[in-house]
């Protein structure tokens, strides 16, 4: 596996590479989750490539950039386990944003939605950074995972309307065993909060199981989710049903539909969301 701490190096090794690569962009602090992007990428490729970069674009003030869990030797041990040809892990933000960058990528009416209210400005670091990462890293194919669905959704509808030309795979959600979605935030979580967390999972396991059993209307099951996440002392930030191309609410299920969840546990903010299938 070979490592490139700066864009100059990289585009030297990634110009050696020949045949189809698969890309998976990460923040680090390398779990399960990522990991099966890079096991999906490398069975449909013929080289990996990864980045490691923790983009400050797409932190709010405020938000976890200074204390985000960074792991880097530990990351390149994992990615190199798994197969990754090469790895592109910036080691000076100032390399990815040169002093007068001034270009940004929003995807409007999407971004404006759920995470993107809630966390303004999120989605055009996201997008910048993504279309960035797809210019220097060249992917035919790029693995995102369903666990951040807004963003996947984000980044779908940004290839397409600037005719990247890359191909866009969605990867379902890794959890641990009780359900929790893995995340490298959950480092932040304590024992008593760690617990309270499986409530996520739980709510959408119930919809889930409205749904099977004929339900159809979103409000009960809506009400029934926002029951289960306040009995375990979970403050929600928003709880919705919508559909999944567009992420409007809907009032009734006729297709496949996505249940969004944010909530805090203390003061560490988590996000989970699941598939509902009315004809399944
Ligand atoms: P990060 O949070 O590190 O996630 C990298 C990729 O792993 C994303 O596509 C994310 O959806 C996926 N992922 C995270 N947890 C997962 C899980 N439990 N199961 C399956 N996939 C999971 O998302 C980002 O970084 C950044 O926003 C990035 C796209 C790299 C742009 O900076």
């Amino acid at each position: 596996m070979e490592v490139a701490v700066t864009l100059q190096e990289f585009r030297k090794r990634r110009g050696a590479l020949v045949g189809r690569v698969g890309f998976v962009p990460t923040m680090g602090y390398l779990h399960a989750g990522h990991m099966s992007l890079v096991e999906r990428a490398r069975g449909e490729n013929d080289h990996v490539v990864m980045s490691i970069f923790v983009n400050p674009a797409q932190f709010g003030p405020g938000e976890d950039l200074e204390k985000y869990p960074r792991d880097l030797d530990r990351d390149l041990e994992m990615a190199k386990r798994a197969g990754v040809r090469l790895v592109l892990a910036p080691e000076n933000t100032a390399d990815v944003y040169p002093r007068g960058f001034d270009t940004y990528v929003h995807v409007e009416v999407l971004s404006r939605l759920w995470e993107g209210q809630k966390r303004p400005g999120h989605f055009r670091g996201v997008a910048t950074v993504v279309a960035k990462l797809f210019n220097i890293v060249r992917p035919d194919v790029a693995y995102f995972g369903e666990k951040d669905f807004q963003q996947l959704q984000v980044i779908r509808r940004m290839t397409r309307d600037l005719d990247l030309g890359i191909e866009i795979v969605g990867c379902e959600t890794v959890r641990e065993p009780d359900g929790l979605a893995m995340s490298s935030r959950n480092t932040y979580l304590d024992p008593t909060a760690r617990a309270r967390a499986v409530a996520l999972s739980r709510a959408l396991g119930a919809a889930r199981e409205l749904v099977a059993g004929g339900t159809r209307d979103t409000g009960p099951i809506l009400a029934r989710m926002e029951a289960i996440l306040k009995d375990n002392s979970l403050s929600i930030d928003y709880v919705t049903i919508v559909d999944p191309a567009t992420l409007e609410p809907i009032d009734r299920l006729v297709g496949p539909a996505r249940a969004l969840i944010a909530v805090f546990v203390g003061r560490i903010r988590l996000i989970d969301n699941a598939r509902l299938e009315p004809n399944t």
